[in-house]
């Protein structure tokens, strides 16, 4: 589709939901869905950075998640580091700068390792940023943000008088501009712990599809849909006929 005359959104979120059921109803196991959404994902991300997007955050693992099957969670774990080369080379030719968005004390010091070498790998890039939300909760970002501005305010970092939304912003895993449209595939309408704070204002779409069918056109369906969505943000357009 051509996006040439149409407002895109600057960062796009989306929850990766609905690998389980893709792959049990065709008779396969969780994992083969997880793999197929992985490499969904990479066809997706190239596709919507060529549509000048700058940012996109995708939620692949969340603190929640470990309540999953040991065989499920070593898997979703095994995709960052099985795959770590694949990874590289698909951001270095696209020239995409990964982050990482959760917390490290859970994961393997193996898990941690790929995740410090794709950030550094691709910090040069500043274009496309992809921010990849990994033992990630909405919660525990709030919480571990508070904890290090309540630690400056103690040092004398901080005045807390000065504490404003962009400040709070700076404390948080990665500091992102807000969330314009937030995508959940597979039917469900819940954000699940995403992003809190991010999507405040953030429109939301919720197709039907499961995240290994989310293809191309599905994204551009989602596009026409936020451009006609009228954004407010508790304003009137007094200049609009139905006011
Ligand atoms: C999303 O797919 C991927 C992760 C949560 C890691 P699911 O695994 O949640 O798939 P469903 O929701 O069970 O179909
Ligand atoms: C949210 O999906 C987490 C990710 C996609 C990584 P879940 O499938 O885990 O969420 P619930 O359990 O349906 O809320
Ligand atoms: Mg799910």
């Amino acid at each position: 589709m051509d996006y040439s005359k149409l407002k895109v959104p600057n960062h796009v979120a989306i929850i990766v939901d609905g690998n389980g059921r893709w792959a049990t109803e065709k008779g396969m196991s969780r994992s083969e869905g997880h793999q197929q959404g992985f490499l969904n994902l990479k066809k997706l991300l190239a596709y919507m950075f060529s549509k000048n997007i700058k940012y996109i955050s995708a939620y692949l693992f969340s603190t929640e998640n470990f309540k999953r099957s040991k065989v499920e969670v070593n898997f979703l774990m095994n995709l960052l580091t099985g795959q770590l080369t694949e990874i590289l080379e698909f951001c270095h030719q696209e020239k995409i700068k990964a982050v990482f968005s959760g917390r490290k004390e859970n994961l393997s010091k193996k898990v941690v390792e790929a995740m410090e070498k794709i950030e550094q790998d691709t910090s040069k890039y500043q274009e496309k940023i992809f921010n990849i939300c990994f033992n990630y909760g909405g919660h525990a970002e709030i919480i571990d943000a508070t904890k290090k501005i309540v630690k400056d305010v103690q040092a004398g970092k901080l005045d807390m008088n000065k504490l404003d939304e962009e400040t709070f912003n700076h404390y948080l895993y990665q500091d992102l501009p807000p969330v314009d449209l937030m995508i959940r595939t597979s039917g469900e309408q819940r954000l699940s712990n995403f992003m809190l704070w991010q999507n405040s204002y953030a429109e939301f779409y919720f197709p039907k599809t499961y995240f290994p069918d989310f293809d191309e056109n599905e994204f551009d369906q989602a596009i026409l849909e936020y451009t006609k969505r009228d954004r407010r943000f508790g304003g009137i357009d007094y200049a609009k006929k139905n006011h």
